[in-house]
């Protein structure tokens, strides 16, 4: 039985990248044969009339995935985070986001003109910032004069698992922490969650334990699930009540959604347990290259699906436009930095080929 056969995602027949090996993301899957059963039978009706049965069930289901009261099935996880910001703040409002988080890199600049909000990044390592950090930015000449010229904190943004960092999970007492300073202070607090599947099946924690403290989170369905679209933003009912009428300002309303819905669904049922999969060909994938002189990763760092590494010799864009040509596909960031990522149509194999193909394009 091939690997792939092993991992029951029939990737051979669902997966139409040819004999190119894509490491890009956990994005670039397809959906197996079973999640495309699953869609052509979804029962729908129309998303902006509320009535679509598969969009209902997908929403009740991440509900109590996450602990929360309600969810909101979107298109995509930058419409989740911006309705996220959006729902919680008014324009002239202030933000406060670790280093390098999606929501302030990633989103194409949202959150100003969605928004109106100014973000201010605060200081940390591998993405995740403390309550000591948080309590120092938020201890800007309060109770003066000076404070009524400030814009408002009102929100603050954590990532889990941390895509920027290399797929680092922030450690529960940490969060806890961080989280139990924001409530002190009265901030409304945001979970990116887009890969907090991750999280959970490095760590044995269950999602609604990392949710816990957070008034609203996003999951995505589209990351290392499988699914071919879908986010959903799932916090208080009336919170969330707030955001659908910004989902359909955006134009986020998407009528028979439930067609998509239901490979999310097959997604959440199927797929999350073997994400650990993942993480093993993480690790190996960190190991070997490791090993290939011309090459520099920290194999400790890689703790889910994300491996980030570094040339020393090659430029970077050279160096991933020679495992093109050779049938490896990934994605250099500058110069120095590359990401791989293995995901559900990759196999044992694939990862040997792969580091077969790294040794040579670093020579
Ligand atoms: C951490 C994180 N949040 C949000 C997003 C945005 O998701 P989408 O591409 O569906 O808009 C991404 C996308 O890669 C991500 O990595």
């Amino acid at each position: 039985m091939s690997a792939a056969a092993a991992d029951g995602t029939g990737a051979g027949a669902a997966n139409g990248a040819g004999r190119m090996i894509d490491l890009r993301s956990d994005t670039v899957t397809r959906p197996t044969e079973a999640m495309r059963a699953a869609m052509a039978a979804a029962p729908v009706g129309d998303d902006c009339y509320g009535d679509d049965p598969t969009v209902l069930e997908l929403e009740r289901r991440t509900a109590e995935i996450l602990g929360k009261e309600a969810a909101m099935y979107v298109p995509t996880g930058t419409m989740s985070n911006q309705l996220a910001l959006r729902a919680h703040t008014e324009p002239g409002d202030t933000v406060l986001i670790g280093p390098g988080a999606h929501i302030w890199f990633g989103e194409g600049g949202a959150p100003s003109p969605i928004s109106g909000v100014v973000i201010r990044p605060l200081e940390g390592d591998r993405g995740m910032f403390d309550a000591a950090t948080l309590r120092a930015a938020l201890n800007l000449d309060m109770g003066t004069v000076r404070a009524r010229m400030q814009s408002p904190v009102r929100l603050v943004c954590a990532e889990n698992t941390h895509n920027g960092a290399g797929g680092a999970v922030w450690p529960l007492d940490l969060l806890r922490e961080m989280l139990a300073a924001a409530r002190e202070a009265g901030l409304a607090t945001h979970l990116d969650g887009a890969r907090l599947w991750n999280a959970t099946a490095a760590s044995g924690i269950p999602e609604a334990e990392f949710a816990v403290g957070f008034d609203t989170v996003n999951v995505c369905f589209s990351k290392a699930l499988g699914a071919p679209l879908g986010s959903a933003l799932a916090g208080p009912a009336d919170l969330i009540e707030r955001a659908r009428r910004f989902k359909q300002l955006y134009g986020g309303g998407f009528r028979q959604a439930g067609i998509v819905a239901a490979g999310a669904l097959y997604a959440l049922e199927h797929h999350r347990e073997r994400l650990t999969r993942d993480h093993a060909r993480a690790r190996r994938l960190a190991r070997g290259l490791a090993a290939i002189r011309g090459l520099e990763v920290d194999v400790e760092g890689v703790e889910t699906n994300i491996v980030r590494f570094r040339t020393t010799a090659v430029d970077a864009p050279e160096f991933a436009g020679r495992c093109r040509e050779a049938g490896v596909l990934l994605n250099a960031y500058n110069r120095r930095d590359l990401r791989v990522i293995p995901h559900l149509h990759t196999t044992d194999g694939d990862v040997a080929d792969a580091l077969e193909v790294f040794r040579r394009a670093a020579a």
